[in-house]
């Protein structure tokens, strides 16, 4: 995946490539246990890696040089999302979520509220919000401006593992669509939220296993999923409904769409595979 990869197996350090012509370029080698979760800023002037070993990383792409350490957690980063720039926020199994700025030594902000390891965090698309979800059934959405959470989302009944902002809204190349934010939960369903209202808009349950993976289309008008039960769905949003379906031969951990929408990239249990998607 271009943009995020999951690592399960342990990996304490991890490659550059050049991709164009194949060649090892670097081997980037600070952290001290495996790597969860690596990203690049807006402007790709850094790398930010998490690590179980309680750390993340922020890497110069220029001179691959560690830019900068942060140690705040007191257990693993299982994951992290740039706000901008210079600011990311990461979240841990010890159930806070900081958020961070290249060149400053303290937290900018610590969310504490969570009651059970946090699995992710996302920032809307203009910045200002920050959502994370949590083994604990939650989903909640921060602001920088208060400590407490803005919304709790509670309507899960078992671990929310992963979310994802629509590219919709202020901010976006969609402007005039609604905001929307997808949760999805070892209860086997995916949630639609309204985060301007703090409403449940829908429930999407047709996954027979714990859902794992989801990507809105770039136009924001699909949503694919990926689950356990080895299938992977799309989803209309302008009729809600489920309009394909593919199954493929393991759990689907990862989802990404091409920048046209007409493709999708999906990460199985064993291989990778590309499926093509025209309406
Ligand atoms: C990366 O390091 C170079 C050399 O020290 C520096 O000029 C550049 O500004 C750094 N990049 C970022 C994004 O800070
Ligand atoms: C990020 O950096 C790019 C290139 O340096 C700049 O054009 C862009 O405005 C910056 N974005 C933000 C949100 O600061």
């Amino acid at each position: 995946m271009l943009h995020y990869i999951n690592v399960t197996l342990p990996l304490v350090f991890f490659v550059v490539m050049e991709i164009i012509i194949g060649k090892l370029k670097n081997i980037l080698a600070k952290h001290e246990g495996p790597i969860f979760t690596l990203k690049w800023n807006k402007n790709c002037g850094f790398l930010l890696s998490g690590s179980l070993d309680r750390t993340a990383i922020v890497w110069n792409t220029s001179t691959w040089d560690c830019s900068q350490q942060f140690d705040f957690h007191s257990a693993g980063t299982v994951d992290a999302d740039w706000r901008n720039n210079v600011s990311f926020a990461t979240c841990s199994t010890d159930n806070k979520v900081y958020v961070c700025r290249v060149g400053k030594k303290e937290p900018v902000k610590v969310f504490v509220g969570h009651q059970d390891e946090v699995n992710a965090v996302r920032w809307d698309p203009s910045g200002s919000l920050l959502a994370s979800c949590s083994d604990d059934g939650t989903t909640k959405i921060w602001s920088l401006s208060q400590d407490k959470s803005l919304h709790d989302f509670k309507d899960h009944q078992q671990e929310v593992y992963t979310i994802r902002w629509s590219p919709t809204g202020l901010g976006t190349d969609n402007p005039n669509q609604q905001p929307i934010l997808a949760s999805a939960s070892f209860d086997t369903t995916i949630k639609l939220w309204d985060v301007a209202s703090g409403s449940l808009l829908y429930t999407l349950n047709r996954h027979r296993g714990a859902v794992y993976s989801l990507a809105f289309s770039p136009n924001g008008q699909f949503l694919a999923s990926g689950s356990e039960d080895k299938y992977l769905h799309i989803w209309s949003l302008k009729e809600m409904k489920l309009i394909k379906t593919f199954n493929g031969d393991g759990s689907i951990f990862d989802i990404c769409w091409n920048k046209e929408g007409d493709r999708i990239a999906a990460c199985l249990s064993n291989n990778l595979c590309i499926i093509d998607f025209r309406m």
